[in-house]
């Protein structure tokens, strides 16, 4: 059993990310008691202590809905405060006496990645990463070579064991179901491959633009941002063989077989777009072709799943926040009662975000004389919100070594591989109007699978009524 860290440093500890997401999860660790150990803030910010307590305070008022003030206090009373250049040694002198006497510190890098070498290094030179853990906040890298050059960093300071990669949609629950529902279900394993399944559709659909990150999303765009991590980590999910276990390397094993069985993104199977004024945004170059939505058809070479599309699109300033997969099965071979239209054959459904279900679509008879059918959803699950936030899930996790739901070196740069070739291509960039699906040109991605996209609705929806998906198969079979 790896021993629990008895700190945790976090960089970056002025940062938006920290104040939107990390503190309100310690929060709710401490209320859990699964942490009690120093937390550590380093920033160069000139600021006191006191001030980083206010501002972790603050972050927890506006973030946690009802909070508890002795939860509070005592979440303060654990914080400690370190300012300073993250490239200058007295900082990590500095540090290094901070943590006192704690031996096996986590350290949370929630800083741009261009910073990690040098904190990395320091933190060897200095002690400081003696007995420790990291943790490394997405992207890894720019591409590939940047992503190799990365993980070389940090291999020299840390043994892959120590090193825990965070996405953070592998700690959302509706995600963490994804998986459970295919392997703890034996109903799903016969038809879970391509002699019933059409086509597989993953929709993450925003409706926010890029509140106030231009400077970050000009260095990313959509591939970078989500569809080389939050996306394909969810492809692997729906993709995989059975683990033999739900153990660390069991389940990146298998995920790291399915990043190298899909083809390298071709960049003709690609459609980019850009929302209208994206340009205009605060950190935004007037002329960037920097795209904020992305629909991408994927392959994947392998036994199970050769021959089946799995279209993949995501876009900032859509109609709405949702986020979906849609599973379309193949029609019945035979068409016993005549035409099937309107509707669709059967179909999987798991909605991943805001609100949870997995649902699947069938057909029945419509009541009366002739043996006509309509299209009825069977909610097999609901939630309406996750039981657990994915940071709290995923620092509490980190913090015991548990690094099952991190991804490994080998599956980072897999995925890489999958995107490397559409990063380097200019392929032309689409404006889309806001509030729009993005441009008509993703169309053509989806032309040559069986279905049309399929546009998540607006959350919340009646669950409990039949179905009224508009989508439909292109052409009755
Ligand atoms: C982040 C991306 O990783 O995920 C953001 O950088 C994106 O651009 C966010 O908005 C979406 O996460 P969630 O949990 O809101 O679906």
């Amino acid at each position: 059993m790896p021993q629990a860290s008895d700190a945790l440093v976090l960089f970056g500890a002025t940062g938006d990310l920290c104040h939107r997401k990390i503190y309100p999860a310690l929060y709710h660790l401490v209320e859990r008691g699964r942490l009690d150990v120093p937390i550590v803030g380093v920033a160069r910010a000139g600021w006191t202590a006191e001030q980083f307590a206010g501002r972790v305070r603050e972050s927890v008022g506006k973030f946690v809905p009802q909070a508890n003030d002795d939860v509070v206090s005592r979440l303060i009373a654990l914080l400690r405060y370190v300012d300073g250049d993250y490239r200058q040694s007295p900082t990590f002198q500095a540090l290094r006496r901070c943590l006192g006497v704690a031996s096996r510190p986590l350290h949370y890098l929630a800083i741009p990645p261009s910073m990690f070498p040098e904190v990395v290094t320091m933190l060897g030179s200095s002690g400081c990463a003696a007995g420790a853990r990291v943790v490394v906040e997405k992207p890894f890298g720019r591409d590939l070579p940047s992503a190799l050059a990365l993980n070389h960093t940090l291999h020299e300071v840390f043994d892959e064991s120590a090193i825990f990669r965070i996405d953070h949609y592998l700690g959302k629950e509706p995600v963490q179901n994804l998986l459970y529902f295919r392997f703890a279900n034996s109903f799903l394993e016969p038809v879970w491959n391509r002699n019933y399944v059409a086509s597989v559709q993953i929709t993450m659909a925003e409706k926010l633009g890029i509140a106030g990150r231009g400077r970050f999303y000009e260095e990313a765009g959509a591939i970078r941002d989500v569809i080389q991590n939050h996306l394909l980590q969810i492809v692997a999910f729906l993709a995989m063989e059975p683990p033999v276990r739900y153990a660390r390397d069991a389940l990146r094993d298998e995920k790291v077989k399915v990043f190298r069985a899909i083809r390298p993104l071709d960049p003709g199977k690609i459609v980019r777009g850009q929302f209208e004024g994206y340009r205009q945004e605060p950190g935004v170059a007037p002329d960037s072709r920097v795209e904020t939505f992305a629909a991408v058809r994927l392959q994947i070479d392998s036994w199970r799943w050769s021959g089946v599309p799995f279209f993949l699109r995501t876009g900032k300033c859509l109609p709405v926040t949702a986020t979906e997969v849609v599973v379309d099965l193949r029609p019945p071979p035979a068409n016993v009662f005549g035409v099937l239209a309107p509707g669709q054959p059967n179909y999987l459904r798991f909605r991943l975000g805001p609100d949870v279900a997995i649902a699947l679509g069938a057909r029945t008879k419509q009541p009366g004389p002739a043996m006509q059918g309509r299209e009825v959803e069977l909610l097999v699950s609901q939630q309406q919100a996750d039981a657990m936030d994915a940071y709290e899930r995923l620092i509490g996790d980190a913090m015991v070594g548990d690094a099952v739901l991190f991804a490994r070196e080998d599956e980072v740069e897999a995925a890489w591989a999958v995107v490397d070739p559409v990063l380097r291509a200019q392929t032309p960039v689409y404006e889309y109007p806001q509030d729009s699906w993005g441009p008509p040109q993703a169309e053509a991605i989806i032309a040559e699978g069986p279905c049309s996209w399929h546009n998540p609705g607006e959350e919340p929806r009646d669950w409990t009524r039949a179905s009224g998906r508009e989508e439909t198969r292109k052409s009755a079979p």
